[in-house]
């Protein structure tokens, strides 16, 4: 490392939160699935942001319509519309179960205002205010603030942070039987990731979906996706929910949608948003022409290229390398996933610590999830030749182990 990478290094760990543990590289700039540090070594980013950046660096499309955008508004506030916020509303309706959009920032951000608007829908619709508790699973991640740390079934996300948010119960993924034990007439909602991302790359079984869905039904409760991480193309479908015979009432998205602007959206039915009236909710940022424009370039660069194809036709090519790899390395264990959403769990927790900081040396990004599972979220411009490069990169790691 050259010694002004190091002071700037050693400047960020001065500076820097104390929350983030960056790894020792400052990178510079990108172009489709490379990135580039300031010492000039390449990197192949399987990372992509963690699972951000859907189109790769400085996609002409992107790039182009955000130059064009800059010169043009960046910020009204919510007390008007741009024709921007508008075109994005509209594609994600248009392609989705939902009626309407609240746009927003983080994936965090889109989590509590599906929360507040369940809330709402059941206490001021539906006339039942003690219809409230939020149901989740064990092992998903939802967010940072407070309601979404609490959502989040892991309890080292809560640690030190008590008291929690109030009215949350959590319940086993994939476990039908304890599922229908916790359900009563007192759960408002219940949210579920259709393939935990955080938790290790988990894919929710079509059967507890169904029933979640008929439980949710049978109750009155609300059914929320956090498509934060599968949604935008990232499982080969648009949104993940569309590979199963089941709908939410209320989705969350962000992460991939602004294919690295920040944007959220929380996108209901019209029966849902009845919860809200104007003034129940608001965000300044949300939905501003910059984030918004981005969205809408994503989506429609999606549908242009065919990524969804190329999502579920990579993701594949990855899976089966990565099963050859395990074959032949006794530390990968199990390799999940859909689309472009990939685990290989290793096995244990330093194996896939080591693993990471060892591809890295290879010129490889990955990270892990769950602790002992390898996630790879790579662009979903991402070609068959980077796949094998990055197999080929991923198999020296492992020789190196
Ligand atoms: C499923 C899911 N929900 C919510 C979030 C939180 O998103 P953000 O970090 O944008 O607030 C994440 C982030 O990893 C996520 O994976």
């Amino acid at each position: 490392m050259s010694d002004n990478s190091r002071d700037l290094v050693d400047l960020g760990n001065q500076l820097n939160s104390p929350n983030y543990g960056p790894a020792p590289v400052v990178f510079d700039r990108g172009s489709g699935v490379w990135l580039t540090d300031t010492d000039g070594n390449r990197y192949l980013d399987f990372l992509a942001g963690i699972a951000v950046c859907s189109l790769g660096h400085a996609h002409p499309r992107l790039t182009d319509a955000l130059h064009d955008q800059v010169d043009r508004l960046l910020h009204v506030s919510n007390m008007f519309f741009t024709g921007e916020q508008i075109a994005l509303m509209d594609r994600l309706c248009a392609r989705s179960f939902a009626d309407r959009a609240f746009l927003c920032n983080s994936g965090t951000e889109a989590n509590e205002a599906a929360f507040k608007l369940a809330r709402r829908y059941q206490s001021r619709v539906k006339n039942h205010p003690s219809k409230s508790t939020i149901l989740s699973m064990k092992s998903s991640f939802h967010g940072r603030t407070l309601a979404s740390i609490t959502a989040t079934g892991q309890p080292k996300y809560h640690d030190g942070f008590e008291p929690l948010a109030p009215g949350f119960d959590y319940v086993p993924f994939n476990d039908v039987d304890a599922l229908k034990e916790r359900f009563d007439d007192d759960i408002c909602a219940v949210i579920v990731e259709p393939v935990q991302g955080e938790g290790g790359v988990r894919p929710a079984d079509p059967e507890f979906l169904e029933t979640l869905r008929g439980l949710c039904d049978d109750y009155d409760a609300l059914l929320i996706f956090d498509e934060v991480q599968t949604g935008v193309g990232r499982t080969g479908r648009l949104f993940a929910y569309q590979h199963f015979d089941v709908a939410p009432d209320i989705m969350t998205l962000a992460k991939g949608l602004g294919g690295g602007v920040p944007v959220g959206a929380t996108l209901a039915t019209e029966e849902v948003w009845q919860g809200f009236q104007r003034g129940s909710h608001a965000s300044t940022f949300g939905g501003n022409p910059l984030a918004s424009r981005a969205g809408a370039v994503v989506l429609d660069v999606i549908d242009d290229e065919d990524l969804l194809k190329n999502a579920a036709q990579r993701g594949r090519q990855l899976r089966q390398g990565l099963h050859k790899l395990a074959e032949e390395f006794d530390c990968i264990t199990d390799v999940r996933g859909m689309g472009l959403l990939v685990g290989a769990q290793c096995i244990d927790k330093q194996h896939a610590t080591d693993l990471v900081a060892l591809a890295r040396r290879q010129g490889l990004l990955i990270n892990s999830a769950g602790g002992d599972t390898l996630r790879f979220v790579p662009p979903l411009v991402v070609t068959d030749d980077d796949v094998e490069d990055a197999l080929h990169r991923l198999r020296q790691a492992l020789e190196d182990l």
